[in-house]
Parts: C-alpha cells; structure tokens; sequence
C-alpha cells in the first residue's frame, strides 16, 4: 500500500494510475477505522482498479465545542487495518496543507442542511462539502463510497454532485452494525459500559417507529413510539427523533416517495446518530 501525506504525492499517483487507465474508487473517513469503513472498501474495490483512502479529521466540519481535539486517531492501528482491506493508496494529509489560507469563500449546503444534524450542528455540513470539494478535485475519482449510517452526509453529497456536475459517481452503502444491532461508529469508544449496554436499543427504537408508521400512516405517532422506547430504556437525551422523506428530508411523506427515521441521542460522552430508509414499496 503507498502512503502519502503531502497533496503533490498523491497528485503524482493519481495522475499514474489514470494514466495506467485505472478507474479510482473513493473512501473519504475520518479514520478510527471500523468494519463500517472496511465495508466502504469492501464495495470500492470490486468495483474499480485502484483504491484510494483518506484519513483526516476536518476540522472545518466540527462546532466550537464539539468534539475536534478529542476526535479518537490511530493512524498506525488504521494502516494496518487499510492494508488488510485492500486499499492501494492511504492519504493523510495535514490540515495546514489542506487548509493554507482563508480567501472567506465559503460552500453553503441547502434546505437538506436545516433539519435534522444540520439543526443541532450548524455549520457543519458546509464543512463536509468544503472538504469533500477539496478531496474529490485531489483524488479524481471515478465513484465515491458513503454510508447510510450518515444518510444526511449522503443525500446532500448526492445533491451536490448532481447540481454541480462533479464528473463522479456516489455510491451508497449500508449501515455495519455490531451483532445487538448498534451502529458501528468510532464515536462507540466513548460509551460507558452501563451506555454500550443500552444504546442498541436506539435500533430497535428507530424499528419499532417504522412499524408503527407502516401501520398507522402518522408521522408524529410514530416518532414519539421511538422516543418513548429510548426515554424508557436509555439514559441518554434525545437530541432529535424525526421522520422526512428521502433524500429530499422534507415532511412531504406522500406515498411514493422513500422516508428516513432518523435518531440522535447525546451520552455523557458521545452523541450517537442512527437511522432506517424504507424505500416507497415499503422495504
Ligand atoms: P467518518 O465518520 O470517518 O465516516 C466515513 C464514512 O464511513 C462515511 O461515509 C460514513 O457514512 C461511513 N460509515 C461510518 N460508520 C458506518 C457504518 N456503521 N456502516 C457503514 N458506513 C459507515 O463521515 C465522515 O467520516 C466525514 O464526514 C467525511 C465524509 C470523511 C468528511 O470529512
């Protein structure tokens, strides 16, 4: 596997392999990795001849007192893990290189932005476009891998791209979870063992909504099934339960159209996102 930290190196990689007439699959992750990540790979390398990871915890994505500084890294764990899963090229750049100076132009995501993380974490998705901008033009890939387990990330990277012809195609994965049903994340570390015991529930919440919905056809109905099952199991507090359409995340939930319940819960320590799609046949 090559490993490149400076920008003119995996320039130099990038432009062999295309010339090579390799297609290039895209993993962007924060590092930490986990099998999420690894499933990310899994998909990018059947799929195209040479396969790029990056690690970089992006500063411009986090909130004034959100969890930057304390963001867990093992960047010697994660090669190994990157090497095992096949990855040909490891990028992990410095944030002085990525972000040298601020000429105060700034990429603003649209009304998939207002709900949701975006509500609670303003600013944030506009510091996710910002690097994935910045990244994508670096890497020159054919098709870029996101996960469901941030289906709001996914639908406004899908948008983005559609509006503005990023010449990529975004690939959609499914959520990894551990075998209780919790959403693998890098965030989990943080867990009590007392909250790693409970947060499997947010699952079987989020679940439960669905069904009730499928039922009863009531938005709010069946979002205060998934609060009322987190209140009662989990001594977390509920940061957001709601139920839109997707990808748009509007409330418009007219029968042809897929929807997403999606959960965030704060821990003493970690705030924790999960959500289910159930596509328009109902699935
Ligand atoms: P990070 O949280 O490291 O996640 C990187 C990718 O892994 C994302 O596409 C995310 O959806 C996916 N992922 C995380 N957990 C997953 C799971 N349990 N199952 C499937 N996929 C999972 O998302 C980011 O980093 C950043 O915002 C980034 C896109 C890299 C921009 O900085």
């Amino acid at each position: 596997m090559i490993q490149v930290q400076l920008i003119n190196d995996l320039k130099e990689n990038v432009k062999a392999a295309k010339q090579a007439g390799k297609s290039i699959g895209f993993v962007p992750t924060m590092g930490f990795l986990h099998e999420g990540h690894m499933s990310l790979v899994k998909h990018a390398r059947e799929e195209n001849d040479f396969v790029i990871m990056s690690i970089f915890v992006n500063p411009a994505q986090f909130g004034p007192n959100e969890d930057l500084d304390r963001y867990p890294r093992d960047l010697e764990r994660d090669t190994k893990m990157a090497v095992e899963a096949g990855v040909d090229l490891l990028f992990f750049p410095q944030a002085e290189e990525m972000y040298p100076q601020d000429g105060g132009i700034t990429i603003r995501a649209g009304a998939q932005a207002d709900v949701l993380c975006g509500a609670s974490r303003p600013g944030h998705f506009d510091g996710v476009l910002k690097v994935v901008t910045k990244l994508f033009h670096l890497v020159e890939p054919t098709k870029v891998y996101f996960g469901q387990k941030d289906a709001q990330q996914l639908a406004i990277i899908e948008t983005y791209v559609r509006d503005y012809n990023f010449p990529l195609e975004v690939r959609r994965v499914p959520t990894v979870r551990e075998e209780d049903g919790l959403a693998k994340s890098s965030r989990n570390v943080f867990l009590s063992e007392k909250e790693r015991v409970e947060a499997p529930l947010i699952q079987q919440a989020i679940q439960m909504g669905l069904e009730d919905y499928q039922k009863n056809q009531d938005a709010e109905k069946a979002t205060l099934v998934t609060i009322q099952h987190i209140e009662n199991g989990t001594s977390g507090n509920i940061d957001y339960v709601e139920l839109l359409s997707y990808p748009d995340l509007t409330n418009n939930l007219s029968n042809n159209k897929s929807i997403i319940l999606a959960v965030a819960v704060f821990f003493e320590k970690a705030r924790l996102i999960d959500n289910l799609i159930l596509n328009n046949k109902g699935e």
